[in-house]
């Protein structure tokens, strides 16, 4: 079976819809073709300051819901990236072949490093997508199922991949993402041309998977929605009914043509109201698990510790092929 590696930060007390739609639905369905790794990044959440006991409680509600929404820790590997120690390893060994000038090109480092400065970001900011690629070429990844926003750090993996294969003889798999282009980029709903995105300005634009289903029918009620009456979907032209369709026919199974049909003749109105109630129908199972898997933390640490045992066995292999082809001795 093909492998499959990817990674979510824990740095919010819920997914949004961007993070299921984009990435983590299609976590899910590769379980029955691959074989998965799957990752909570905590490492990757500590670059731009946090608090310890919310990191804590986050990792392990990222991990509750990953297992809320189908993960199943027998068929993959479900694991914390701090507790399987070669992620650190294998990044240092990649920022050491990894120009400075390739990782100044990086949009996700230029677009958060330019709201404080550069000169008060964390080098840790910088060298993130050196990590995150550490993170795919341990586990030897044949796809990275990720949204949009991450397709250029998955180029800087494949390049890292080759270009270390290259100097020092064959260690990794070159990796391809795995983007799904109808959910790869879920836009905010109070601006439809920006994407959903926990550091968002306002919550009232993002649809958290653990927010009260009321609220979350609520904030689509308010999603901004564009000139004229017809639902259609138009992403240059009508962006915000685009993205609410896109939600719709992505958590229905309905198709977008079946859903404009559907609502043909009807106003924005019924399209939002009936949308709040397949929203809220969606989350109801994913919330009472995971709450059911966060009242018994013992028990899920204990998942995720296999999980990281698992993990370390294949990342241990891959960085010690690595350091020997770099002429380490051997681990004593
Ligand atoms: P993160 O935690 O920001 O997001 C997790 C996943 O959700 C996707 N995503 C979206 N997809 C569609 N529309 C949106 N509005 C939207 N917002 C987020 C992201 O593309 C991502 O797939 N750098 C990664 C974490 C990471 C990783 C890895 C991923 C670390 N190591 C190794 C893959 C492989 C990140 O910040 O994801």
């Amino acid at each position: 079976r093909p492998r499959v590696l990817s990674g979510i930060q824990p740095t919010s007390d819920s997914f949004h819809l961007g993070n299921y739609l984009g990435a983590v639905r299609n976590w899910v369905q590769m379980q029955e073709t691959h074989d998965c790794f799957y990752c909570v990044v905590d490492l990757h959440a500590i670059t731009a300051g946090h608090d310890p006991e919310a990191l804590r409680r986050r990792t392990r509600v990222s991990a509750a819901q990953l297992l809320a929404v189908g993960i199943d820790p027998d068929a993959s590997t479900l694991f914390v990236q701090s507790q399987v120690p070669e992620h650190a390893q294998l990044a240092w060994v990649l920022s050491c072949i990894t120009g400075y000038g390739e990782a100044s090109r990086m949009t996700q480092f230029k677009d958060k490093s330019a709201k404080g400065g550069v000169d008060r970001s964390s080098v840790g900011l910088f060298t993130y997508p050196i990590l995150q690629a550490a993170d795919i070429l341990l586990y030897q990844a044949d796809a990275v199922p990720v949204g949009e926003d991450q397709r250029q750090h998955l180029e800087l993996s494949r390049d890292l991949a080759q270009r270390f294969n290259n100097a020092f003889g064959k260690v990794f798999t070159v990796p391809a993402p795995y983007i799904v282009r109808e959910t790869a980029k879920i836009y905010d709903l109070q601006d439809p041309t920006a994407k959903m995105s926990k550091s968002a300005s306002s919550p009232t634009g993002i649809i958290d998977l653990l927010d009260e289903p009321n609220r979350s029918a609520k904030k689509i009620r308010s999603a901004v929605t564009d000139t004229g009456r017809e639902i259609v979907f138009d992403q240059a032209n009508k962006p915000g009914v685009s993205n609410l369709l896109t939600i719709y026919s992505a958590l229905s199974g309905r198709s977008i043509d079946e859903l404009t049909t559907a609502y043909d003749g009807k106003g924005y109105g019924d399209l939002k109201k009936d949308l709040g109630a397949v929203v809220a129908d969606f989350v109801a199972p994913i919330q009472k698990a995971t709450h059911a898997y966060l009242d018994d933390p013992a028990e899920l640490d204990r998942v995720l510790a296999i999980g990281a045992e698992k993990a370390r066995r294949v990342a241990g292999a891959t960085l010690a092929a690595a350091y020997d082809r770099l002429g380490f001795l051997p681990t004593v």
